[in-house]
C-alpha cells in the first residue's frame, strides 16, 4: 500500500504561503501582483483553466485582469498587445493562453513575451537559465513536481528519476530541475523510441509518467517501494458517468498503487500544483 501524495492539500498550502507573502508585500505599501492572462478564442478547456487561474490569483490577493479576443485575431494584433503589456510597470505577469488558433504561431508569440514577466516559464530566455541553473521562474508542472517530492520528504539526491516523455513543457525542463544542485538526482528520460522502456523504468526510485496515455504504466514498470508521479489527465469513456468520460492518469493506478511506496492520484496530485507555481512565479515577478 503506498502513501498517498495529496497535491490538493500540498497546493492549498502553497496558496496560503503565497497568500502571506502577498500580504507582507502590501502592507509595506506596495501595490498588489499583477497577473495579465490574454486568452484567444473560446475553447471550452482554455476558458476554464483560464478561470481557474483568475479564481486562484483573487484568493491570495494578486490582481489579475482576463483580456479575451476573439479567435480572428491577427498575428500583428496579438504582439502589438503583448508589446502593451511588456511596457506597463503596473503588469508583473504575462500568461497567454495556449494552444492559440492555427494561423498564429505560438512561438513567435511566446517569444515576444518578456523574459521579465514569463511567468509560464516557456521563453527560449527562461528555459536557458533553468538548463544552466541560474534563478528565474518555475515551469509549473516540473515545479509543481519537485515541490511534491520535497514537501513528502521524498529522498532525490542520488535517486534515479525516470521520466517518461520528452516534452518542452514537462519532460525536458522536468530533467533539468531534477538535475540541479541541491535535488541531484540521476536522470533518464524515456520517449516513444526507448529501447526496453519497461526494464528502465523499473529502476526507477522516482519515476515520472508525463506521456498522455492512459494508463500507460502497468505494475512491471514499477520498483516495489518507488514514488510514482503521474502528470497524465486522460478521458476514458465511462457510461456510468453523466458526462460520459471519466479521468484517468498515465499510470495504472489500482495495479501500482499496491507496489509503490508513493503515489500521486489523478486527479487531485500534480494537477492542483501548476497553479499554485503560477502564483508562486506572479509574486516572484512582483518581488524581484
Ligand atoms: N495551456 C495548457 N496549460 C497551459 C499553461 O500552463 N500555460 C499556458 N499559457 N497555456 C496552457
Amino acid at each position: 500500500m503506498a502513501t498517498l501524495i495529496d497535491g490538493r492539500q500540498i497546493a492549498s498550502d502553497i496558496r496560503e504561503e503565497v497568500k502571506q507573502a502577498v500580504l507582507a508585500h502590501t502592507s509595506s505599501g506596495k501595490r498588489a501582483p499583477y497577473l495579465a492572462v490574454v486568452l484567444v478564442g473560446d475553447d471550452p478547456a482554455s476558458s476554464s483553466y483560464v478561470r481557474g487561474k483568475a479564481k486562484a490569483s483573487a484568493e491570495v490577493g494578486i490582481e489579475s485582469d482576463t483580456m479575451t479576443f476573439p479567435d480572428t485575431i491577427s498575428e500583428a494584433e496579438l504582439l502589438e498587445i503583448v508589446a502593451r503589456l511588456n511596457d506597463d510597470d503596473n503588469v508583473d505577469g504575462i500568461l497567454v493562453q495556449l494552444p492559440l488558433p492555427a494561423h498564429i504561431d505560438d512561438t513567435r508569440v511566446i517569444n515576444a513575451i518578456s523574459p521579465d514577466k514569463d511567468v509560464d516559464c516557456f521563453h527560449p530566455a527562461s528555459v536557458g537559465r533553468l538548463s544552466i541553473g541560474l534563478d528565474g521562474f518555475a515551469p509549473a508542472t516540473p515545479a509543481g513536481i519537485v515541490q511534491l517530492l520535497e514537501r513528502s520528504d521524498i529522498e532525490t539526491s542520488g535517486a534515479h528519476c525516470v521520466i517518461i516523455g520528452r516534452s518542452n513543457i514537462v519532460g525536458k525542463p522536468l530533467a533539468n530541475l531534477m538535475l540541479r544542485k541541491g535535488i541531484d538526482a540521476t536522470v533518464t528520460v524515456c520517449h516513444s523510441r526507448t529501447r526496453d522502456l519497461a526494464g528502465i523504468a523499473r529502476q526507477a526510485d522516482i519515476l515520472v509518467a508525463a506521456i498522455g496515455r492512459a494508463h500507460f504504466v502497468t505494475a512491471e514498470m514499477v520498483k516495489p517501494g518507488a514514488t510514482v508521479i503521474d502528470v497524465g489527465i486522460n478521458r476514458v469513456d465511462d457510461s456510468t458517468r453523466d458526462r460520459g468520460y471519466r479521468l484517468v492518469g498515465d499510470v495504472d493506478f489500482d495495479a501500482v498503487e499496491p507496489i509503490a511506496g508513493h503515489i500521486t492520484p489523478v486527479p487531485g496530485g500534480v494537477g492542483p500544483m501548476t497553479i499554485a507555481v503560477l502564483l508562486q512565479n506572479t509574486l516572484k515577478a512582483a518581488t524581484m
